[in-house]
């Protein structure tokens, strides 16, 4: 790991129209800094983050996931720009490997490629019919000669179909004397970070091009961009689950958070959500069931069924219409219709229609404790908190406020009135 690793993140994000810093906004799950944070960590441990616009913010985000991620604050308003980023880093180790915190889909294989080799500088070009808004890369037998920036073109040079995807590795002593000598003399008056490249070239230094991904290298910079890259993150991830043994039917309809595993031989089926860390294990989750932060374990669920953060089922059925919160379910059948919020449920218990936990008093939330082979009635309301022993019945429609003991049956109902002939009576005949 003798790479450092610079993740510049200082820029406004003014076309993504949001309150939000741009590189916080999240892609399958993570956000768009996370996910080159990440992929920087598989081959570096001396990261710095350039932050300027909203810094306070992203570093709170940043330090509340990571350690041992260095910071640094770039005085944009002396020295705007690319190259404004880099000046007063100081990297450990010999090679620097610089990223961009809004390109969320490159990938370890391509960040390889871009650290390997003996040149000076390597770094990413993608060949575009469209190259519009970004630098042409000049390109001489193999060697990069210059890159030239989009606005400061001339009529030839914005004919250059190699363009800067704007990833490098630079060997960090040159770029250590390099950045003091940018100069701000172009149509932006910023300190172009690409300009290091015709500094090394007049040296005879070796610039390599790098071809790469023109969709691993895709900058976000508003919520269209985001939109497109979800759709790209998305697929990749659906693609290798499938090829671990997931089925998925209409994967198109299906989301599943960058951060969940799967485990054996799962089904998901159209409309499926999976949220968060989730785990599961050969499990089946049924059309539009939503499942966040939560581990199923040889489990059905759904259609339609909702299984919040914290959950954990296990060898449980769970149908449609049920909401399960933070509650651990072993051996269960729920079929429809139930809250299940802070509980935990043992082998063989049937949890009845319309049954609800009532978790809340409105100021504190309680739990709830049902044994094994316990019946609860459909209807029923658990008023937690609440223990329910093995081996109990609980009579349909009924308030449950008390623990009730192993065996017993319990029961709340108001006697059944049948007063004949009454509807005639109100109505006429
Ligand atoms: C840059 C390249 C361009 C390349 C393109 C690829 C320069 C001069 N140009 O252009 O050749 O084709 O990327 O996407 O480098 N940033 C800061 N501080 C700043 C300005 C930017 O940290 O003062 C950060 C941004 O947050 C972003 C990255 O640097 O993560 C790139 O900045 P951006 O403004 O998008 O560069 P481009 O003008 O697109
Ligand atoms: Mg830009």
């Amino acid at each position: 790991m003798s790479i450092s690793i610079v993740i510049l993140a200082a820029g406004k994000g003014s076309r993504m129209k949001s309150t939000t810093p741009k590189v916080l906004h999240s892609i399958s799950g993570k956000s768009m800094l996370f996910h080159a944070i990440d992929a920087g960590q598989k081959i570096s441990d001396d990261i710095t983050v350039v932050l300027y616009h909203q810094a306070t913010r992203v570093q709170e985000a940043i330090e509340a996931e990571y350690q041992n991620i260095n910071f640094h604050m770039q005085d944009a308003e002396k020295f705007p720009g690319t190259g404004g980023a880099m000046k007063g880093i100081e990297t450990k180790y010999e090679k620097t490997l610089i990223l961009n915190g809004d390109m969320p889909l490159i990938t370890q294989n391509s960040l390889e490629a871009l650290t390997g080799g003996n040149a000076d500088i390597n770094m990413s070009v993608i060949r575009l019919e469209n190259p519009t808004g970004y630098g042409r890369v000049l390109i001489n037998n193999e060697k990069v000669q210059e890159i030239v920036e989009q606005k400061d073109c001339n009529a030839s040079q914005l004919e250059t179909k190699t363009v800067n995807a704007g990833i490098y590795c630079i060997n960090s002593e040159l770029l250590n004397r390099y950045i003091p000598q940018l100069s701000n003399d172009n149509v932006q008056a910023e300190y172009y970070l690409t300009d290091i490249v015709k500094m090394a070239v007049d040296e005879n230094k070796t610039v390599t091009p790098i071809y790469v991904e023109e969709e691993e290298f895709k900058g976000v910079n508003s919520k269209l961009d985001l939109a497109e890259a979800e759709v790209i993150m998305q697929n990749r991830i659906k693609k290798q689950l499938m090829a671990e043994g997931v089925t998925m039917r209409f994967p198109d309809t299906i989301y599943i958070d960058c951060r969940a595993t799967f485990t054996g031989e799962s089904i998901l089926e159209n409309g499926v959500t999976i949220l968060g860390a989730s785990k599961i294990i050969n499990s089946h989750i049924k059309t539009n069931s939503v499942i966040e932060d939560s581990t199923i374990e040889n489990s059905d669920v759904g259609p339609m069924g909702r299984i919040r953060p914290l959950s954990y089922l296990k060898d449980t059925h769970v149908g449609n219409f049920v909401e399960v919160k933070k509650s651990t379910l072993t051996g269960v059948k729920a079929g429809h219709l139930a809250y299940i919020g802070d509980a935990t449920i043992e082998e063989g218990s049937n949890i009845g229609a319309g049954v609800i936990t009532c978790n809340y008093d409105g100021k504190n939330k309680y739990k709830t404790t049902i044994g094994k082979n316990v019946f609860v009635g459909s209807d029923s309301q658990l008023v937690a908190p609440v223990t329910i022993e093995d081996d109990v019945m609980i009579g349909a429609g009924t308030t449950l406020t008390k623990d009730v003991k192993k065996g017993s049956l319990a029961l709340t109902r108001s006697p059944l009135k049948l007063i004949p002939d009454f509807f005639y009576r109100f109505f006429g005949k």
